[in-house]
């Protein structure tokens, strides 16, 4: 099974080192020229928790389309890339490779289908916590678990993939409730990422102030409220529960959100808590937690964005 994975952020080159590690056909795709030359001379360097060895894997790095046909592409781009990165792969793809999501927040699977109208298009959610230190650098900070599906979509593939992941040391299974699994994800990245962005801690230290612990809750409280309305079916009984473990569990992660702040980058805010806004709109629920935490990080991006903070 040979897998295109199209992004080289954390997440993309952590499944690229370690699918590439356990023998597995892999190829990395990044739009910049440049950085891809330096990943292709470089390797990936990947550090894991409470291990002292790094791991230096070369993986071959693609601005374009690969030498080979890839059986699956994985998208593991910010949310705000996936329309524009699926366009370009939609001129070379067959009908034959499936495409795979393992993003964060709303809207990515629904992109991807309309894009890639004739091709199988799956989600998937992880918790496995990663952050780039640097080009091709990855910390992987935390195990968690890895969803794909709907089964249902084709047997066959769905249990390939989850061999291989198995086989590469993620621990992966397969469902055919991706929506509830997607919900899931979406409560854990709206109560950790903005207020990591905002408070600069890792996701561990969330648990150590009184006020964090109170905004989690509040997050997490609205977000419940749609679940409820949409009769999602969360795959865990004890959000705020689970959520804690979530930061228990990538405790030395630096968040997603908070790498993008730190790189003065534009966040997922929008596929996030942002979204989390506009569905609750639609079902004339209110989230006023949510709504501030979205406009604190979008004045964050502002001010990096156009230059007036330094
Ligand atoms: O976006 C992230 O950083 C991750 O999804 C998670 C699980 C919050 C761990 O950092």
């Amino acid at each position: 099974m040979r897998f295109l994975i199209v992004g080289p952020g954390a997440m993309g080159c952590l499944f690229a080192a370690h699918l590439k590690r356990s023998g597995t056909d892999v190829a990395l795709m990044d739009h910049n020229s440049e950085r891809a030359y330096f990943l292709n001379s470089n390797g990936i360097k990947l550090t894991e928790k409470d291990k002292d060895n790094v791991f230096n894997i070369k993986i071959p790095v693609v601005t374009g389309r690969p030498e080979f046909n890839p059986d699956v592409i994985l998208v593991c781009v910010k949310a705000n890339q996936t329309k524009a990165v699926s366009r370009t792969i939609k001129n070379w793809i067959t009908t034959d490779t499936a495409v795979l999501t393992l993003q964060n927040g709303l809207g990515n699977m629904e992109v991807l289908e309309s894009v890639f109208k004739t091709n199988i298009v799956l989600g998937g959610i992880t918790s496995e916590g990663a952050t780039l230190k640097g080009p091709g650098c990855v910390f992987h900070a935390g195990r968690g678990q890895t969803v794909i599906g709907p089964k249902v979509r084709n047997r066959l593939l769905v249990k390939d993939i989850v061999s291989v992941f198995n086989d590469a040391g993620f621990d992966t299974t397969a469902a055919d409730n991706i929506v509830d699994l997607m919900w899931g994800k979406l409560v854990v990245n709206a109560a950790i990422n903005p207020l990591t962005a905002i408070t600069g801690l890792k996701n561990g230290a969330l648990l150590d102030h009184e006020g964090t612990k109170i905004l989690m809750e509040r997050v997490i409280f609205e977000v419940m409220k749609i679940v409820t309305a949409k009769g999602i079916d969360l795959p865990y009984s004890d959000p705020v529960g689970h959520v804690q473990d979530v930061c228990r569990a990538t405790g030395s992660n630096i968040s997603s959100m908070l790498q993008d702040v730190l790189k003065r980058r534009l966040t997922e805010i929008d596929y996030i808590n942002g979204a989390i806004v506009k569905e609750a709109e639609a079902l004339d629920i209110d989230t006023p937690v949510n709504r501030a935490l979205t406009l604190f990080v979008k004045i964050i991006e502002k001010g990096y964005l156009k230059n007036d903070l330094s």
